[in-house]
């Protein structure tokens, strides 16, 4: 998820480019560069790692150096294939050092084709995917072809989601893009043309957008935008409407930041697991710093968290008992510190805090430090105060989270979670290395079953509508049903201020289903597990004492459906990855009551995004 833009024309300036650059930097803030052709015909670079600080450096190295600009590429980076370095950091050039490249993606048989490309001579000066495209082009060239047609024959050469945007020192004026599956969007305005991954990172430079469909290339010059197919066929231009000023396009069009955040979520796993998985199969967490004989030796794990993260957490509980067979002790953060816990050297203390600012988490992760343990951090805020200070930390790659009831940043933690536990499992040899591979693919489906399950969103928001003037609300669940049950009870309390509780199903009889009556509505989670039977036994038995049910059930689940007055369907996936599809109608359905009731969505009341006191 890099941030891509690219500008030519008479008003182009490298100040746009730097500006585009910093309203994209939640793409990715590993390291960031821009390339420039000047009017001498050479071509420029700056890169810089560390997001904002090189953003800094890039900025003040465009008022130094903005004199002669005549196009330019920039790019701000999540790394995916090499460390973070300014080796790594885009543009990239071909071995003559005047073909740029800026890509956003995964090339994913970029092995294959960097063999064949150093066989024939070519040098590389990174460990990047990206560079295979420079090369690439830079070949075609020497044979003659046009940047156009040599985009189009490199693009046919690569496989995976991608886009990317090349400028030829030789035609310093002309930016050549295309993608797959990745955003591209043109922009045209006043003696200005653009190419960017996103459209805020043109907003009010640009007041024409274009879009560019997949296997399409574009050409953008200062005199127009032509489109092209990868045969070199015309295309039309189809032009995207944009009635957003900066505020909304923040919010991507959407009315609030909630929902911009619960839509954006087939992104956010899908980022969590990009680059994940070696070519061998096997998965790779680059950034966790934890040496695999220290995780050998681990005996014990404690996960500690708040509110939303602690209910990731005990997703993760179940998910690393099963793969690992290592005693897992689940703790809510404030309550930890305080209880005096039992570690020593060979435990690993897991802090999950999306903000990775949280003060009861980050003091129950200096105490297990102070008690000698290992200590990771699952946040989604790079360079965060507890993923600095911990041993060992695991991002998610959400984007920020606005909206003050977390929804993204839940479903890319529990995804960072497994994926942790599969590595854990992993090194310690506990998961044949097949189905390690087997649940990755399981992983790497969901983004597309989530967006499945987003397209319930209207039949969602009909049930919810109807529930306006209920007064109690429970949530059942077993195994991990019983986590996101809880979750969605909390997503319910935030913004409709209503009271919800959440229970693990089993647990009814021993008290709570005296609450039940013909007033209450009762969610229950009961996609197919093994223990599908006894959920719906209890759902049964709240069903029989009035209360009315819904049940998240999975697609076509006939026998399911029969017990509920509302069905909310989502896919089928393993067992273990069933909460990160399961959450989503109960955030739906919160999110449609709470806006059906007037509340603001996106600023709860009494809550702060990010609670730093004790
Ligand atoms: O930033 P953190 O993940 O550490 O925050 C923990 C909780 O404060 C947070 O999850 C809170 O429960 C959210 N508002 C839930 O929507």
């Amino acid at each position: 998820m890099c941030g891509i833009i690219a500008s030519t024309g008479e008003a182009a300036s490298l100040n746009d480019l730097v500006e585009g650059l910093a309203r994209l930097e939640y793409r990715g803030y590993d390291s960031a560069g821009v390339a420039v052709t000047r009017e001498d015909g050479t071509m420029d670079r700056i890169r810089a790692v560390d997001g904002t600080a090189s953003l800094k450096l890039l900025a003040e190295l465009a008022n130094d150096k903005s004199d002669g600009y005549i196009a330019g590429l920039g790019h701000t980076r999540w790394a995916t294939h090499g460390r973070v370095t300014t080796d790594n950091a885009h543009p990239h050039f071909d071995c003559t050092g005047g073909l740029g490249v800026v890509h956003n993606g995964i090339v994913e048989n970029f092995r294959e084709l960097k063999n064949e490309l150093e066989g024939s001579g070519h040098v590389f000066s990174s460990q990047t995917d990206t560079e295979v495209i420079a090369h690439l082009l830079e070949d075609y060239l020497k044979d003659g072809a046009i940047l156009k047609d040599a985009v189009a024959a490199s693009m046919s050469r690569l496989r995976g989601a991608m886009s990317f945007v090349a400028l030829d020192a030789n035609y310093p004026s002309v930016l050549v893009a295309t993608k797959r599956m990745a955003p591209l969007v043109v922009g045209s305005g006043s003696h200005v043309n653009f190419v960017a991954s996103d459209i805020p990172a043109i907003l009010g430079k640009a007041d024409t957008f274009y879009q560019v469909g997949d296997d399409q290339v574009v050409v953008v010059s200062p005199d127009g935008i032509s489109l092209s197919d990868l045969f070199g066929n015309p295309m039309e231009l189809a032009e995207i409407e944009v009635q957003w000023d900066l505020e909304a396009a923040a919010r991507g069009g959407f009315r609030d930041f909630m929902s911009k955040e619960i839509f954006e979520q087939p992104a956010a796993v899908r980022d969590t697991l990009l680059g994940r998985l070696n070519q061998e199969g096997e998965i790779v967490l680059d950034e966790m710093r934890l040496d695999p004989d220290e995780l050998r030796k681990i005996n014990k794990i404690f996960i500690v968290g708040c509110g939303t993260s602690y209910h990731a957490g005990m997703v993760a509980k179940y998910a690393i008992e099963h793969w690992t067979r290592i005693p897992v002790e689940l703790d809510i953060s404030s309550e930890f510190r305080y209880r005096d816990p039992v570690l020593d050297k060979e435990t690993l203390v897991i802090g999950v805090s999306q903000s990775g600012e949280t003060l009861d988490t980050m003091a129950a992760m200096s105490e297990a430090a102070k008690l000698g343990a290992k200590t990771l951090v699952v946040s989604n805020v790079m360079g965060s105060s507890m993923a600095r200070a911990a041993d060992a930390v695991l991002y998610t790659r959400a984007g920020p989270e606005i909206g003050v009831a977390a929804t993204k940043t839940h479903t890319a933690q529990i995804a960072a979670l497994l994926l942790m536990a599969l590595y854990l499992a992993q090194v310690r040899h506990s998961l044949d290395p097949h189905e390690v591979a087997r649940v990755f693919s399981d992983m790497v489906m969901l983004p597309e079953k989530i967006q499945k399950v987003l397209t319930s969103d209207a039949s969602i928001e009909e049930v919810a509508q109807a529930m306006v003037g209920v007064k109690r609300f429970y949530f059942i669940g077993r195994h991990v049903g019983y986590p996101v049950a809880l979750e969605g009870a909390l997503k319910l309390k935030e913004i409709s201020y209503l009271p919800a509780e959440g229970y693990p199903a089993g647990e009814l009889k021993h008290g709570p289903i005296a609450m039940i009556d013909a007033d209450a509505v009762v969610f229950g989670m009961a996609t197919r597990t093994r223990l599908w039977e006894k959920t719906i036994s209890n759902v049964e038995e709240v069903r029989v004492r009035g209360a009315q049910i819904i049940l998240v059930a999975n697609e076509g689940d006939s026998e399911s459906a029969a017990l509920g007055d509302a069905i909310f369907e989502v896919p089928e996936t393993h067992p273990l990855l069933a909460p990160v599809l399961d959450v989503i109608p109960l955030q739906l359905f919160a999110y449609h009551l709470a806006v059906s009731l007037g509340n603001d969505v996106d600023r709860p009341r009494n809550l702060a995004k990010t609670v730093t006191v004790e």
